[in-house]
């Protein structure tokens, strides 16, 4: 890039007019109070705009004065942007991209142009008609190589379309703004290269998409199914759980007393009786546990007057017995037999 340097030719003095004037007072207006040096690029800009793309030294004073900036602030914003002309430009100013983008893809040959067609960089045709300045990046590169001549853009040159273009604007035939070739803005060289089925615009996977959605409804519908029978399974075993719970709580009916098995009433057997004790001796029956005087008397009553009468009593005889005694159960109860076998083994002591 070349130096920014102020023209050495300068007008004597530089005021907005008053449109410009208006425009610049309604772009301060748009800063908060204090902050009106915010302002300084779109006022550099207007300058510019009135003063046949370039920018006088009177200008940035007046700037400096409208903004309460010191003049030195001024300079360095304006020296700073290549988009602000400090000398007198051609009619028609072309800013040359040499970065790199452009510069690989042939942005050589349209610098070459320009010194062939213009002159040098930062002189003005003697018609007035052109001035070239080498730029960095636009930020086209897609569209590399490229020019910025005034306000527009020229993109997808070559050295051919780009002397046309400059005989074209000398002798003021319409020119074709953006990229110079059948290019649509920045889409794909030679055509798009992604999303080009035209199934995908003309309806024709309409079908395709139904049956998906028919899938989906069909799964959908399974998985509503599936958790109502869930549900009811759940709610079925919940009910289940509450029952037992409940039946757990309430209080057991008393269980019914198991009926007394009677035992059947065995078959009386009148036993082997005596008329009298043998030897005139009875044995002494209330050292069997369960008989007492009043009982000893009945058996004896009975013609029982020894163990071994006892000891040898079967169930029928017990029974028979028993029947007499009118105490029911009572030798089976005390177990007279096995106490009567017991004397009897070991003798009356
Ligand atoms: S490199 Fe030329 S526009 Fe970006």
């Amino acid at each position: 890039m070349s130096g920014r340097h102020l023209a050495k030719q300068q007008p004597a003095s530089f005021e907005f007019d008053a449109n410009f004037a208006a425009l610049a007072q309604k772009r301060i207006a748009m800063y908060p109070e204090g902050k009106q040096a915010s302002a300084i690029v779109p006022l550099l800009w207007f300058a510019q705009k009135q003063h046949d793309n370039w920018i006088p030294e009177a200008a940035l004073r007046h700037i400096g004065d409208l903004l309460d900036m010191a003049y030195i602030r001024v300079l360095e914003v304006v020296t700073f942007y290549t988009m602000f002309n400090l000398a007198p430009v051609g009619k028609h100013f072309v800013q040359f991209c040499g970065t790199t983008p452009c510069w690989l893809n042939g942005a050589d040959k349209i610098k070459d142009a320009c010194k062939s067609f213009i002159g040098e960089e930062n002189t003005i045709t003697a018609d007035g008609e052109f001035s070239w300045l080498e730029v960095e990046c636009l930020g086209a590169c897609v569209n590399a190589p490229m020019v910025q001549i005034n306000d527009d853009y020229y993109e997808d040159l070559d050295e051919d379309s780009f002397k046309q273009l400059l005989a074209d604007l000398k002798v003021g035939n319409q020119t074709k703004i953006g990229p110079q070739t059948d290019r649509v803005n920045s889409a794909p060289l030679g055509g798009n290269t992604t999303l080009i089925d035209n199934t995908l615009y003309d309806g024709s996977m309409v079908g395709g998409y139904k049956s998906v959605l028919k899938q989906i409804e069909k799964a959908e519908a399974q998985a509503a199914k599936a958790a109502v029978a869930k549900a009811k399974a759940e709610a079925k075993a919940e009910a289940k759980a509450e029952a037992k719970a409940k039946a757990a709580a309430k209080p057991k009916a008393a269980a019914k007393p198991k009926a007394k098995k009677t035992a059947k009433p065995a078959t009386e057997s009148k036993p082997k009786l005596l008329k009298a004790a043998r030897r005139g001796k009875a044995d002494d029956l209330k050292k069997i546990a369960g008989v007492g005087p009043k009982i000893e008397g009945i058996l004896q009553q009975l013609g029982v007057y020894h163990f071994d009468q006892i000891a040898s009593w079967d169930a029928a005889q017990v029974a028979w017995v028993d029947a007499q005694l009118k105490f029911k159960g009572r030798i089976d109860r005390e177990d007279w037999i096995a106490q009567a076998k017991k004397f009897v083994e070991e003798g009356d002591k």
